[in-house]
């Protein structure tokens, strides 16, 4: 059986919900039905509603159900965008930075190439901490043509920590709204949507425990929101489609799960990461940690290894029976160096050399002896190969 040490990319299904989603997958009835059984399935939608609000401590007419964190983004960037424009044709800029995911990204260059929009990158340190005075030093001077910012609360790549409310804090003085991705960081660190002044927050089912294919976006009631998908009118109207109701529940129940257990699961991936921390720098001395000592969740652990490629780390660890990634974008099956390094300011070769450990609820003792024990002589194989030639 396989380590599994990827759980950034994806978390395995919480087993106590297995039963539950499978049974319900057998419940007919589309919830914006009328009859008996559409009514029931739109109840079950509700009651994962309402438990996923309460985990995300939000009111239960601010959750939308999505498909996931990149359709969650979207709508939000999109929405928060097109709804500013539409207000004050002016406020064009979008502030965000090149440390984000692609789903975050993305929409923002989208935006760019075919709506007018135009990016201001924040600048970010070699750790990838954001600059937020000079966010405010920006702000001060032109905030009347921002239309949003949007920062993700947590890397999921260097597990780095955006501080939220900072930003928030600044924002808001000019009534700036604030979007944030926080997959990475929902049911991992503590957060309150009500708390943190956002405007829309998207949060992903399969970093969670919940199936791939569901998550949620987080929109305030005063969100000026522009709708970017068209249809049925549900969830708003931001978000039409029909509601699945075993997904939803799942969400909810595997949200109201990791926000319950955070705090144990916190302590025991700390114990865990200070463990593969030692034992990778006793072996690679020239190791870099790459966030540094700024915040972080524990549960993502990010090296980067002079000289050594994170691909070749990979496979050598994978022909091991442990499954890590390098974190960096595999788009359309090539291999690229990480943007979120490159973006921090490190070359081509150090973003190549690049390898995520990360944790999760399911993460054993064992799990990160086996690491331990393979690491040795996979970073000799890898270190013997060296960089490929780019
Ligand atoms: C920070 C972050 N944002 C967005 C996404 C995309 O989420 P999803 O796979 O649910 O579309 C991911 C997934 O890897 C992620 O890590």
């Amino acid at each position: 059986m396989a380590i599994y040490l990827d759980h950034a990319a994806s978390t395995p299904i919480r087993a106590e919900l297995i039963d539950d989603y499978i049974s319900q997958l057998q419940v007919i009835g589309n919830p914006s039905s009328v009859h008996g059984l559409g009514q029931r399935a739109r109840q079950a939608v509700e009651d994962a509603r309402d438990q996923l609000a309460k985990s995300v401590d939000c009111h239960r007419s601010e959750v939308l159900f999505t498909s996931g964190g990149t359709e969650g983004n979207n709508l939000a960037i999109k929405g928060l965008y097109l709804g500013a424009i539409k207000a004050d044709a002016s406020r064009n800029v979008i502030i965000t930075a090149g440390t984000e995911h692609h789903a975050g990204i993305d929409p923002v260059e989208w935006l760019e190439q075919t709506e007018g929009a135009s990016a201001v990158w924040l600048p970010v340190d070699e750790f990838g901490v954001v600059d937020t005075a000079w966010l405010a030093d920006y702000l001060e001077k032109n905030s009347s043509r921002v239309a949003l910012i949007s920062l993700m609360w947590v890397n999921n790549e260097t597990g780095l920590i955006t501080p939220i409310a900072e930003v928030t804090g600044i924002a808001n003085k000019y009534g700036i709204p604030v979007h944030s991705d926080a997959v990475a960081a929902f049911g991992h660190v503590p957060l309150s949507f009500k708390d943190s002044s956002l405007a829309t927050m998207a949060i992903s089912g399969h970093k969670l425990g919940a199936p791939v294919g569901v998550g949620a976006l987080i929109v305030a009631r005063n969100a000026k929101l522009a709708v970017t998908s068209h249809g049925g009118g549900q969830e708003r109207g931001i978000r039409s489609g029909t509601l699945s109701a075993p997904l939803a529940g799942t969400l909810g129940a595997s949200a109201a799960l990791a926000v319950a257990e955070l705090a144990e699961v916190h302590e025991r991936l700390s114990f865990f990461a200070k463990q593969i921390r030692s034992a990778v720098q006793a072996v690679a001395t020239d190791a870099i940690f790459t966030r540094g000592d700024k915040p972080g969740f524990d549960g993502i652990i990010h090296f980067t290894f002079p000289g050594c490629s994170g691909d070749s780390l990979l496979f050598l660890l994978d022909s091991a029976g442990v499954c890590v990634s390098t974190g960096s974008a595999c788009r359309a099956g090539v291999a690229q160096p990480s943007h979120v390094l490159m973006a921090m300011g490190r070359s081509e070769d150090q973003a190549r050399g690049s390898l995520r450990i990360s944790l999760g609820y399911t993460t054993t003792q064992e799990d990160v002896n086996s690491f331990i024990a393979a690491f040795p002589a996979a970073y000799a194989g890898a270190k013997k190969a060296g960089l490929p030639s780019s």
